[in-house]
């Protein structure tokens, strides 16, 4: 690793990185600017912020059965439409009007297995398991508009089931698949799904993990679901239930391989994803065939440049929004060819990644960045073994990348050769908004700027924009990919995302502008925490906390991480007759995995008599995250009702 003396250095010498000459000639960007007789990033910029025209050049990256007449409308703002009358269907999109040309026999998925198996799968033979499987489903009574929840590892049945519900107009629900029963279980019962795909079981660190006996239990209470699809990967012995289980094999066995797609308008359903939220209820964001479609190609051809000869990289999960939009649809939708791989980065060796970019060619990764932080910790040794030679553009998401982490992915992973696309975007926005393009000089630790036709801004508590202090990340324009709604929910909708300032998107970022206008992003303005990349709600970590027998009351708060960003504290208050002891805070540990899943593991449990509350009987996180972080000096605590609380956690702190 870097001294910090030179990574200071570094920084000082080079803060902005010019963009690679190489790259940037023969760029997607560069074309489309020199069709339009663009001469400057800045003028691109300039250009695009008539966003209407920026989309309506580029909507015919997809292919539309019906052309679209309007490109907007906003009269329902802020459930705005896009691409109004518009008829296609993603999943054509992504398959079928590829196998009419001479991609047909291209490569879409190299995948490989945790063990080390590895399977290649062209754009027919990916037409032809997911028409098998949309017939299947079909067999199973889904039309269009029913919901199918989906928990699956990362294995090609995934996309392949994604895929196949669009096709036929059911509306997927994946959950992610290291979730736990309860997780799932509240997620097919908001979705009301009929179906549930799922696997026995699948490979991480070495390990077989039983998924189907989570799915079993989730389903004990999921009076919905009436048929459940298993799809078999480790061989683990599994319980199948009679006349409500069937193997994913045999349902697809003898179903025809053509299946017509089902003609959708472009603000039909595609599919729900459940994200964290300021309470204990996931928010079941809203993603459309057509705008998504739209946004998301459009921002990975830009943004990472993904041509034909590329073999593109997303090194995250499909249960993750990230997985959704650039693992499965936006680069299927460029016909590009897609790695994928089923486990742990760093198994069986720290260079596990690394040997796969040599053994397949990779050309663009992209990855998050507590993955770079656990590199950097086990050394550049485990790069240095492999050439790396193919890789030309990298990426991150999810988090803000502090400079050191960025230099040391430009040295060690892209050899200073690779520019690196730091990709700010949500769950909810559904594609990049704040990210560089080829053409865009970096600033490490910075995601630059919003990409073109987007209307980011940072503004204070009136509402007005502040330069070079922290404020209230918005967006002022609607754009394609934008959530439509929350599921069930559109009180919750506008609530959430559109009453802070009026007709403002407020992303629940804070973030600063600098005076070149590019955007330094912080972290969350909400009770949401950040783990490893992952949102979580402090409230969802609460209310499972409190779900335990032994536990009156909880406070959680996010504590700086060196790896994982930030790392979950519980403050935790039994009730009488309950003991504190090493074996309750495992227990309560286990728990909470239990409730959520192992993403949500709790790093300390700390006891405590009392937690400092408002008068109103409010939780002053705020309090006890500053006590948590060890701060001398706590804040304003002239509104505690109990100021003695304060004193009782610092002692518990001891
Ligand atoms: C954070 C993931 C800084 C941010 C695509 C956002 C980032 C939340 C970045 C969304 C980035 C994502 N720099 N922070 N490049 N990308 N975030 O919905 O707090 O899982 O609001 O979507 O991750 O997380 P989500």
């Amino acid at each position: 690793m870097e001294t910090p003396k030179e990574i200071e250095a570094l920084l000082k010498e080079k803060r902005i990185f010019k963009p690679s000459e190489d790259i940037v000639k023969d760029s997607n960007i560069k074309k489309f600017m020199d069709e339009h007789d663009i001469e400057s990033y800045s003028e691109l910029l300039e250009k695009a912020s008539d966003y209407e025209w920026w989309w309506s050049e580029n909507s015919d990256i997809i292919d539309w059965f019906e052309p679209w007449d309007r490109i907007i409308d906003k009269s329902k703002k802020p459930f705005f439409k896009w691409f109004i009358n518009g008829k296609t269907n993603i999943a054509y999109n992504a398959v079928d009007r590829h196998i009419k040309t001479w991609r047909k026999n291209k490569v879409a998925y190299i995948w490989e297995g945790e063990p080390g198996e590895s399977k290649k799968i062209t754009y027919y033979d990916l037409y032809k398991e997911v028409n098998k499987f949309a017939n299947a489903l079909k067999s199973l009574g889904i039309k269009k508009g029913d919901r199918v929840s989906i928990y699956l590892p990362m294995i090609l049945e995934l996309p392949i089931a994604m895929l196949a519900c669009a096709k036929i107009g059911a509306i997927h629900s994946v959950v992610f698949s290291g979730f736990s029963a309860k997780a799932l279980r509240d997620r097919i019962n908001d979705a009301e799904a009929d179906v549930l795909v799922t696997a026995d079981g699948f490979y991480r660190r070495g390990h077989i993990i039983n998924l189907k006996a989570n799915a079993d239990e989730a389903l004990k209470d999921a009076p919905t679901i009436r048929h459940v699809v298993v799809v078999k990967r480790a061989g683990n012995d599994i319980e199948m239930r009679s006349n409500r289980d069937i193997w994913y094999h045999d349902l697809i066995e003898g179903q025809s391989d053509e299946c017509e797609c089902e003609v959708m308008d472009s603000e039909d359903l595609l599919y729900i994803l459940y994200t964290s939220g300021t309470t204990g209820k996931p928010k079941g964001v809203v993603h459309v065939h057509g705008g998504y479609a739209v946004g998301t190609a459009t921002t990975l051809k830009y943004v990472f440049d993904l041509k034909d000869d590329d073999i593109w990289w997303c090194a995250a999960d499909i249960g993750w929004v990230t997985g959704h939009s650039y693992i499965v649809y936006a680069p299927l939708i460029l016909g590009a060819t897609i790695m994928m791989y089923e486990g742990a980065p760093d198994y069986p060796k720290p260079d596990r990644l690394w040997e796969m970019v040599d053994k397949y060619g990779v050309t663009i990764f992209y990855t998050a960045p507590t993955t770079i932080r656990m590199f950097m910790k086990y050394g550049e040794e485990w790069p240095k073994r492999h050439s790396l030679k193919t890789l030309r553009l990298l990426g991150t998401v999810g988090e803000p990348i502090n400079p050191e982490a960025w230099i040391w992915y430009y040295k060690n992973i892209g050899h200073e050769r690779c520019p690196i696309m730091d990709t700010w975007w949500q769950t909810e926005t559904g594609a990049f908004m704040i990210t560089p393009l080829p053409i865009t000089p970096l600033k490490p630790g910075s995601a630059t700027k919003p990409f073109p036709g987007i209307d980011a801004d940072v503004l204070n508590e009136d509402g007005k924009r502040v330069i070079g202090k922290g404020g209230y990340l918005v967006i002022k324009t609607p754009w394609p990919s934008m959530l439509r709604t929350l599921y069930k929910d559109p009180d919750r909708y506008i609530k959430t995302y559109w009453s802070k300032f009026d007709g403002v998107y407020l992303a629940g970022d804070v973030a600063r502008m600098d005076e070149d206008g590019y955007f330094w992003i912080q972290g969350r303005s909400d009770d949401v925490l950040n783990v490893a990349g992952h949102r979580i709600g402090t409230a969802e970590l609460e209310s499972a906390l409190v779900a335990h027998e032994a536990v009156a009351e909880a406070a959680v708060v996010g504590i700086p991480d060196p790896v994982k960003g930030e790392a979950i504290e519980a403050f935790v208050i039994l009730k009488s007759g309950y003991e504190a002891s090493p074996e309750m805070k495992d227990e309560l540990i286990k728990h909470v995995r239990k409730e959520i899943g192992p993403i949500a593991t709790p790093s300390r449990i700390v006891f405590v008599p009392d937690l400092p509350k408002t008068r109103s009987g409010k939780i002053m996180r705020r309090v006890v995250k500053a006590l948590a972080r060890g701060e001398e000096d706590i804040g304003d605590i002239s509104t505690l009702a109990n100021a003695e609380a304060v004193e009782a956690i610092r002692k518990s702190l001891k």
